[in-house]
């Protein structure tokens, strides 16, 4: 199955568009429509419930995406979030230098061949290029007033995390989450929303006495590898991948990636790192303010370890959408199996014909439905097209109403996936739904 497919749907079904396509597009930034949405906040809002309220010890933070500036020179972003940058002055091809070899200091590249042109010796060397987005701070551009759009969101649950600490009155070990926006200025983006210049993470540090670091990071990678299962991902196509000692970022002293098995090949998902106290230590040394906390049992203070789950919201999506995407050749259609929990739509309710007073029944249920589900009212077209519209829209349910129902109060309820339909009363609707969410496969 290849992406185009899935960009495809996307924009024919209201999930993504590309950014301002009137003018022609905006590189590698995509815009939501209404499914898109409806089905990344039903991905970030059961990360959420995940994170903080199954466990009582770890709480949220909605951090600016702008911070003090020192932030990104504490961090080790203003120095060393670079990417090598190779052309070809042949073909005008641009390729991040780890995309060509392995071994970028020692690489002679006026022997290497372009990756696109074939054409051997007309590579320049790497050139850094730092993915931070740069803007100024009041009218008048100094260099003085630079800031940084964020990179990342965990900086600010670092800068804020005595704050949170105290206020919540939290005894390590405790986490703090975060939702939030981030932006890179991405040299190379591709493959749709996996890699764009604006995106959102959804990201989680959990603050550890250190030497407690090494266990909790094996539990952080189960946990979170578990939550896949939850989205109704294959499992068969997530993995736990560890980042070689080349790979690691400057931060890390272990990292691992929760990978997806994209038609592009495995790619990173999410991230699990242990970020030791390299974060804390720097906004100690460029802050000047102490970053230890009290340990009231032991009388002391200490900087804690930080085990961070970092995962792309954007990412994520592209893997439920690659996932449910599913061709029915026998019958024809294109269904978005989408797991009920995150459907964007969970049911159409659908009058057979426009008469009759069907609408009007169908309106009625709509009303009742409406507080429990995202629910929609369709009378356009044949019921056939009506149902296979929502089958590319990943509606697990239809709902309708015929002559019977005007008799005995009974609806026939369609599955998307199996297109059984089953007759049940209007006043077990909620109740059968329910349980059919629960029950998915
Ligand atoms: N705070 C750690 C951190 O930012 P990262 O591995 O650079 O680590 C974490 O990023 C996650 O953010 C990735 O696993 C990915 O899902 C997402 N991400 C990073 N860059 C992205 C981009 N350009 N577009 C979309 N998602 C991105």
């Amino acid at each position: 199955m290849s992406i185009e497919k899935i960009v495809s749907l996307c924009k024919r079904r209201g999930f993504i568009f590309q950014s301002s396509e009137i003018y022609g597009g905006y590189g590698a930034i995509y815009d939501y429509g209404p499914l898109g949405v409806e089905l990344k906040n039903k991905i970030s809002q059961l990360w959420w419930k995940s994170m903080t309220q199954i466990h009582e010890n770890i709480v949220g933070l909605d951090s600016g995406i702008l911070m003090h500036p020192k932030i990104w020179e504490a961090s080790g972003h203003v120095d060393a979030f670079n990417d090598p940058l190779i052309d070809c002055k042949h073909c005008k091809a641009r390729f991040k230098a780890d995309e060509l070899t392995d071994d970028i200091e020692n690489t002679k590249w006026d022997t290497i061949k372009c990756a696109k042109c074939g054409t051997t010796g007309m590579l320049t060397d790497p050139r850094q290029f730092n993915l931070m987005f740069k803007t100024h701070i009041g009218p008048v551009e100094k260099d003085s007033d630079i800031a940084y759009l964020r990179p990342e969101t965990a900086q600010g649950i670092y800068v804020n995390y005595l704050l949170v600490q105290n206020a919540m009155r939290l005894k390590i070990p405790f986490g703090i989450a975060q939702i939030g926006k981030a932006f890179r200025n991405e040299i190379i983006a591709r493959n749709f929303i996996f890699r764009t210049r604006e995106f959102e993470q959804m990201e989680m540090q959990y603050f550890v006495k250190p030497g407690e670091d090494d266990q909790s990071m094996i539990e952080w990678k189960e946990e979170r590898l578990k939550f896949y299962e939850l989205l109704g991902v294959d499992p068969k196509k997530v993995r736990l991948n560890e980042h070689g000692p080349n790979e690691l970022a400057h931060y890390a002293k272990e990292a691992w990636d929760i990978e997806y098995e994209f038609p592009f090949g495995w790619s990173e998902i999410e991230g699990i790192h242990n970020r030791t106290d390299f974060d804390l230590l720097r906004h100690q040394e460029y802050s000047g303010k102490k970053m230890e906390i009290f340990d009231q049992q032991k009388n002391e203070r200490f900087l804690p370890y930080i085990i961070e789950t970092s995962a792309g919201l954007n990412r994520m999506m592209l893997s439920v959408l690659t996932d449910a995407y599913w061709e029915d050749v026998e019958n024809n259609r294109i269904v978005m199996k989408l797991h009920p929990r995150i459907a964007p739509i969970l049911a159409v309710v659908c009058p057979l014909i426009k008469k009759d007073g069907l609408p009007e029944i169908g309106k009625k249920i709509l009303e009742i439905l409406k507080p429990h589900f995202k629910v929609i009212f369709d009378q356009q077209g044949s019921i056939g097209k009506r149902y296979y519209r929502q089958d590319e829209a990943g509606t697990p349910f239809g709902i309708t109403i015929d002559h019977q129902t005007k008799e005995d109060n009974t609806v026939t309820l369609r599955h998307r996936d199996t297109q059984i339909q089953e007759r049940i009363e209007i006043e077990q609707l909620i109740k059968t739904i329910n349980q059919n969410i629960e029950d998915y496969k």
